[in-house]
C-alpha cells in the first residue's frame, strides 16, 4: 500500500484550479492526455479528479470522471519531472480505485497508452491491452450514390435530433465507445458535416465529421443494430466523401476505428479507405 510522506498531500481537483493546472500542464514532464472532446481541464466540477501536491505545490494530477456512467476513461495523468510517475501513479490510483468502486454503475477504467512510459504504467498496474485504435484514410475518387431506396432519406442533423443519435449510438457501439447525450452535443458542435439516415421517418444511423487542415476527419458512424447490413452506413459515408472530395473542402478523409472491429473495418475497407499503419493501444482495468 503506497504512503504519503509528510512534505505530500492529496486533494480533490476542483473549478478553482484551471489555472494551477494549467500552469503545472506546461511543466509537467510526463502527460497523459486522451483523446477527447473536451480539454481535460474541462473536467474540473467532475470527479474522480486528484491532485498530489509536495509543499502545496501539484506533483502529479488524474482525472477519470465516468461519463456515460459506466465507463470512464483516464482523461489526464501528469506528472511534475521532479519525482517518479510509478509512484504518483500508485498514490492517485489507489484513490481513483476507492472513489469508483463506491459508485452504481461502477465504472469500467479504460485507456488509451498513447505514450511507451504510460503503457508501461499501465500494464505494470493491472490493466490488459483491449483493442489498438487503427487509423484508415481516404485519398481516390468517391463511388457513385447507390440508388435510391423507398423511405429511406439522408438529410443534414439538427439540434432537435440529438436524443435519437445518441439512442442510435448507445444500441450500436460496445459499451466503452459510447457517448452520452452530452458529448454527442459537443461532437455536434464541433462537426461541420453531420448528417442523418431516417427510414419511414424513423432515425437509424448518423456520421459526424470535420474538416482538420487539408484533410476531413470522419469522427462518428453508427447504425441501428436491427437495420445493419443494409448499405445504410455505406450511404451516409459515400455522402461524406463526396461531400468533401467532390465538394473540393478536402484532399482526403481519415478515420479511426477499431482492429477488431469486422463490421466497419469491412465497410470502410469496402468504400476505398486504406490502413495508414497506425495504431494506438486501449487497455481496460481488469484487476
Ligand atoms: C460499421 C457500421 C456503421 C456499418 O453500417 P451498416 O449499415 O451495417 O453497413 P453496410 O450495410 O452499409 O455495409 C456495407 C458493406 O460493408 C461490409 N460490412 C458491413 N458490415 C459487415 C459485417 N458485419 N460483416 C462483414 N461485412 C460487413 C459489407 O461489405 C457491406 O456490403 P454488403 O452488405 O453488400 O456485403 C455498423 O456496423 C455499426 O453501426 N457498427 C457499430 C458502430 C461502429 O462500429 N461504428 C464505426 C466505428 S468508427
Amino acid at each position: 500500500m503506497p504512503t504519503l510522506s509528510a512534505k505530500n498531500s492529496l486533494r480533490q481537483a476542483e473549478p478553482y484550479d484551471r489555472s494551477l493546472l494549467s500552469r503545472f500542464l506546461n511543466s509537467s514532464a510526463y502527460t497523459h492526455r486522451h483523446l477527447d472532446w473536451r480539454d481535460a481541464l474541462d473536467w474540473l466540477g467532475s470527479q474522480p479528479f486528484w491532485i498530489l501536491e509536495k509543499f502545496g505545490e501539484p506533483e502529479a494530477v488524474i482525472a477519470c470522471p465516468p461519463d456515460p456512467a459506466d465507463t470512464a476513461w483516464i482523461r489526464l495523468f501528469a506528472v511534475s519531472p521532479l519525482t517518479s510517475p510509478a509512484w504518483c501513479w500508485s498514490i492517485l490510483f489507489e484513490r481513483v480505485l476507492t472513489q469508483v468502486t463506491s459508485l452504481k454503475p461502477v465504472p469500467q477504467l479504460v485507456s488509451l497508452a498513447l505514450n511507451d512510459w504510460y503503457e508501461d504504467l499501465l500494464t505494470l498496474n493491472g490493466f490488459t491491452h483491449h483493442q489498438d485504435i487503427v487509423v484508415l484514410s481516404y485519398e481516390t475518387q468517391p463511388p457513385p450514390p447507390l440508388e435510391e431506396r423507398e423511405g429511406l432519406i439522408l438529410r443534414a442533423m439538427q439540434p432537435d435530433d440529438l436524443e435519437a443519435v445518441t439512442r442510435v449510438d448507445n444500441l450500436a457501439f460496445e459499451p466503452i465507445w459510447r457517448l452520452s447525450y452530452t458529448d454527442i452535443t459537443r461532437a455536434f458542435d464541433r462537426s461541420s458535416y453531420k448528417t442523418v439516415m431516417e427510414l419511414d421517418g424513423e432515425l437509424v444511423g448518423y456520421q459526424m465529421s470535420a474538416l482538420n487542415g487539408f484533410s476531413a476527419h470522419l469522427s462518428r458512424l453508427a447504425v441501428l443494430p436491427d437495420l445493419q447490413r443494409q448499405r445504410i452506413g455505406y450511404r451516409l459515408v459515400q455522402n461524406a466523401l463526396d461531400h468533401y472530395i467532390n465538394g473540393h473542402r478536402s484532399w482526403g478523409v481519415t478515420l479511426n476505428t477499431q482492429d477488431n472491429n469486422a463490421s466497419s473495418l469491412s465497410l470502410y475497407r469496402k468504400i476505398g479507405f486504406r490502413l495508414t499503419g497506425e495504431h494506438f493501444p486501449v487497455f481496460v482495468y481488469s484487476n
